[in-house]
């Protein structure tokens, strides 16, 4: 029993400390906590960064330009973000990070602007 609760313990913490990397341009690596929403972590490492709306998916200020070959780490895209990037004529690789948490799929994503 004891072992069973150690074992779930450390696999826990384990998960909770969970962080993958992301490559933002003119920034060193960025070290991502998994499940943290990505704007966020972009608006702590990317000097400049802006997330006006908060996650809205209004203001399209957290959009980002993927490499495309990278595109299959991301989650699909939701009908909330398909509206904000349909209102700008997004790229096919232009994402709002806004509506993206960062999963361990993420590890080593390039973002190229
Ligand atoms: S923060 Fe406004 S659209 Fe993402």
């Amino acid at each position: 029993m004891l072992s069973t609760l150690s074992k779930t313990i450390s696999l826990d913490f384990a998960r909770m400390a969970s962080t993958v990397t992301i490559k933002y341009p003119g920034v060193p690596d960025i070290a991502a906590a998994v499940g943290e929403r990505l704007d966020k972590v972009l608006k702590e490492a990317v000097p400049g960064f802006k997330n006006s709306c908060n996650g809205a998916a209004v203001c399209t200020k957290c959009m980002v330009s993927i490499n495309t070959d990278h595109l299959s780490k991301l989650p699909p895209v939701t009908e909330d973000e398909a509206d904000g990037l349909e209102d700008v004529d997004a790229e096919p690789n232009q994402r709002l990070t806004c509506q993206i948490n960062v999963t361990n799929d993420m590890d080593g994503l390039e973002i190229i602007a």
